[in-house]
């Protein structure tokens, strides 16, 4: 079962880092899934631009290589192919310098009428030398959109002046900040979920949910990004965003439609109820961990500080933290939410522990009633499970056993799943906001984020050592146990 597939209007993507690693394993083989379904108009052309001296055709080469090498078993067809790389093309451009602009408005003019799109797949850095040269040399049209990766800023301050410095060039609806944890399928779904079922939304709140869990679980490490990772660490690369989008979806009041700025309004209500986490009370309610060296499911592996090449670090590679949300809603109901590398196993999920029941009618050799729980599996198995209590089937009395309503989208729906970023992408050129992060959003989540940062330089918070291959450090565990719960086990 597939949906229909709209196709639509005819564009050009020009990619900044357009030889990069972005595109390369995610861009391109994204276009190229979006043009086998049909959803291009022609002409639609992909305009790769960097610094890197290559023709049109060498890129066509690197983008088939791409193809090849980051495409599923079997999604590789020789003829899409072809015809997919018959629409790139390339311009050697200098962000900060004028080679090559006026190359790419030359080819840029031939489709004046078409949307255009700009994808910023560069170092931040940039992002303002880029949006001003853009501007300088007219490219920008009534049809025009720019399109920013994270890190969007390493702090408050850094986020202010970049969304300030692309705000001098791009209004706000021109500008898609992209965070590709919410064009993951399931994490619409959770939309789907709470909005389209009469079942959820009334036990939604802190009279019936008594907490939430968040996981974010990685198997790799640092898979060669040393250089941005170890100045970035686990609260920067991963919570200021896309946990934090998880917990805005997971929390938010039902907004009035699904339109851009309705649900973006609600998620920014989300962030700033959450309750201040600083210097007063960090050591409570956070916990760092570092990976040493261990086992992943490949073999041994290395410690951070090894992959760092004997560096020194205090830079996070796992944290936990119990959030809350001062509102009427979440009163009291705490989020723990967790992410690392070198975890355990990749997974990504979200649980809702309801309350127990007040009361139970049934003999203690029933057996144990266990809270009804709701999980949301993001990845891998992308699916939603809801556990219930039943009677275990026979004459032997009322034994009661919990189970679970399990259902894998994949063996449901028997369709692929689409990488977060062909939704995302399309999105862009139709124009939808709705799963881009506005600029007052990536502020208010820097608000709660930053005095965290700034709590663990003032009180010396060092990393806890784990073993790589494990759950993370044992305060992780502590940090949910002392409030009488445990991690949902994830196997
Ligand atoms: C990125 C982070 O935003 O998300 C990476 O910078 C992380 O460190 C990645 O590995 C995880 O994305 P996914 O889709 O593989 O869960």
């Amino acid at each position: 079962m597939s949906s229909q597939i709209i196709p639509v209007d005819p564009f050009d993507y020009v990619v900044f880092g357009g030889s990069g690693d972005l595109a390369e394993r995610k861009l391109l083989p994204a276009l190229y899934h979006r043009q086998i379904e049909g959803q291009f108009s022609e002409p639609t052309r992909i305009i790769g631009a960097s610094r890197s001296a290559l023709s049109h055709e060498e890129y066509r080469k690197f983008a088939d290589e791409a193809l090849k090498k980051h495409l599923k078993k079997g999604e590789y067809d020789k003829a899409e192919a072809e015809k997919f790389c018959a629409r790139l093309y390339y311009v050697p451009v200098d962000a900060r310098s004028d080679g090559g602009w006026d190359q790419l408005k030359k080819l840029l003019d031939e489709g004046k009428d078409r949307v255009r799109a700009f994808y910023l797949a560069v170092a931040p850095g940039i992002f303002g030398d880029i949006s001003k040269k853009i501007a300088d040399h007219k490219l920008i049209t009534n049809r025009t959109r720019i399109v920013v990766e994270k890190p969007i800023g390493r702090d408050l301050s850094s986020a202010l002046l970049l969304n300030e410095t692309i705000g001098k060039v791009f209004k706000e609806e021109q500008i898609f900040r992209i965070d590709h944890y919410l064009g993951k399928e399931t994490v619409q779904n959770l939309m789907a979920l709470r909005f389209a079922n009469a079942l959820y939304e009334p036990l939604w709140n802190a009279n019936y949910i008594d907490h939430v869990q968040i996981t974010v679980a990685e198997a790799v490490g640092l898979e060669g990004r040393a250089g941005y990772y170890d100045t970035a660490g686990a609260l920067r690369d991963m919570v200021q965003n896309h946990i934090l989008q998880l917990l805005c979806l997971t929390a938010m009041e039902v907004p009035n439609t699904v339109d851009s700025e309705a649900v973006r309004d609600e998620k920014l209500k989300v962030l700033r109820s959450l309750k201040p986490i600083d210097a007063s009370n960090v050591e409570q309610f956070t916990v760092r961990g570092q990976y040493r060296a261990g086992a992943s499911t490949s073999g041994p592996v290395k410690g951070y500080l090894e992959e760092l090449e004997g560096g020194v670090s205090n830079t996070e590679t796992f944290v936990a933290i119990k959030a809350e949300i001062n509102n009427w809603r979440w009163a009291g109901v705490p989020f723990y939410i967790r992410t690392g590398k070198r975890l355990s196993q990749r997974v990504s999920e979200i649980v809702i522990t309801f309350k127990p029941i007040p009361h139970t009618i049934f003999e203690p050799a029933a057996g144990r009633i266990s809270q009804n729980q709701l999980m949301i599996r993001l990845q891998p198995d992308e699916g939603v499970k809801q556990s219930l209590m039943i009677k275990d089937p026979g004459p032997g009395g009322m034994r009661l056993r919990n189970v679970s309503l399990d259902m894998s989208f994949a063996e449901s729906f028997n369709a692929r799943s689409p990488d977060a970023y062909e939704r995302l992408l399309m999105d862009v050129v139709r124009s939808n906001q709705t799963l881009f992060m506005r600029r007052d959003e990536v502020e208010a989540a820097w608000r709660w984020v930053d005095p965290i940062l700034k709590g663990w330089e003032e009180t010396g918070q060092s990393v806890q050592g784990y073993t790589a291959g494990t759950w993370g450090p044992s305060q992780a565990i502590a940090l949910i146990e002392r409030d009488g719960r445990t991690w949902h086990d994830t196997l």
